[in-house]
């Protein structure tokens, strides 16, 4: 199965391997991507990797996260995008944008000294408390996320992934733990997600109700059970996902945890296939209440558990991060029945801001 097409949303994506979105310190620091960003992913469709997510692209310079991240808030971007997709459609996967805004983990510069967030609660990690978003700002929002798909359908992308996952702001307008909002986009679970909703409305006037949006979506807060009052964790999350497949998003990337849980997002240590595929069994409730396609990320390292997890129904594709940072080629190695497992031992030292590389010394 891990080499048999599927259709998305009209997307013939040729075989079930995804590369999860994958910030990379590699466009320059106003947000044009590189050549660089480009020679990365024609190596990933060259080397049969199916479908392919950028590294998260801010939406707006007030909600920027890391250095040498790549924007789409201009439409100066549209030219060096459309390059990079020629380069992976040559090969014959598929791409898509992933677009963000920071929220509670954007990066304070001098020319935003403050960090917007659906709610004035303090962000433990940096000990700061953002600014409650007024109406004004969220609304200003909606229409950065949506002039950011339109960009994207112009640059030729497959489609867009909305990124709702790992405390950025649209996984803090879901989670109760961020969002104490009591207007329209605060409350109630349909409350929270709004925000989405209306993002999606609004990149359908500029964009057609058919071009496909993805979400890569928080199913967890990540915090240690009982030990916060407001958190997001299932079945609340299970909820979201299907509010959102009911309003059009044609895949669900299933994924977890903020900063402010620790190691939850990548996690450590993953030396045995137990541990991998970590939020499974979030999938796997989520494949059972949803219609559209459930994409697994997290942890997942051998050939054996990406079958079980196609077979028995857990999820329809399969996402790598850093096993394609340490080897770009593993998905035709598997294919060929070269290695059986990916190498990477999920140290995280590919966090590099010279531009992600695999850092781990294997001679040790
Ligand atoms: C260096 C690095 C950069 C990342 N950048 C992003 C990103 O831009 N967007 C995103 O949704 N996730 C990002 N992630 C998270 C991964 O996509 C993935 O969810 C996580 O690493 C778990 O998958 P893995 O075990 O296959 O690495 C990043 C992870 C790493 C290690």
């Amino acid at each position: 199965m891990l080499f048999e097409p599927i259709e998305i949303a009209g997307i013939e994506i040729p075989n079930r391997f995804v590369r999860s979105a994958t910030h990379e310190w590699m466009a320059q620091p106003d947000g044009t991507p590189t050549s660089r960003i480009g020679d990365l992913y024609e190596e990933l469709a060259r080397n049969e990797v199916g479908l392919i997510i950028t590294g998260y692209s801010y939406v707006n310079p007030k909600g920027k996260s890391d250095d040498l991240q790549q924007g789409i808030y201009d439409d100066r971007f549209i030219g060096p995008y459309r390059e990079i997709v020629a380069r992976v459609h040559a090969h014959g996967s598929k791409i898509l944008l992933q677009i963000a805004h920071g929220g509670r983990q954007t990066m304070i510069t001098v020319d935003h000294p403050y960090i917007l967030a659906p709610s004035a609660v303090v962000e433990t990690t940096k000990g700061m408390t953002p600014e409650e978003m007024t109406e004004k700002e969220v609304l200003e929002t909606i229409e950065d996320f949506a002039q950011a798909v339109r960009r994207a359908k112009e640059a030729g992308f497959d489609g867009v992934q909305l990124h709702c996952a790992h405390g950025f702001l649209l996984s803090n307008f879901i989670s109760p733990y961020t969002n104490r909002r009591k207007d329209r986009w605060g409350g109630s679970t349909e409350k929270r997600t709004q925000l989405i909703i209306d993002i999606i409305s609004r990149a359908r006037e500029l964009t057609g109700k058919d071009y496909p949006i993805f979400v890569k979506l928080n199913v967890t807060d990540g915090f240690k059970q009982g030990s916060h009052k407001h958190t997001l964790d299932a079945p609340e999350s299970i909820e979201i996902a299907k509010i959102l497949a009911d309003n059009g998003v044609c895949a669900i990337e299933v994924s977890g945890g903020i900063a402010e849980a620790g190691d939850e997002l990548f996690k450590t240590k993953i030396d045995s296939p137990q541990k991998e595929a970590y939020y499974r069994e979030y999938a796997k409730m989520i494949k059972e209440q949803v219609d559209v396609p459930v994409i697994l990320v997290g942890g997942i390292r051998s050939k054996q558990v990406m079958e079980m997890l196609l077979k028995e129904g857990y999820a329809d594709l399969i996402s790598l991060c850093r096993p394609l940072i340490s080897e770009p080629d593993l998905a035709i190695k598997l294919k060929k029945g070269e290695v059986y497992t990916a190498k990477c031992v999920s140290c995280n030292l590919c966090s590099d801001e010279s531009g992600i590389k695999c850092n781990y010394d294997f001679t040790k």
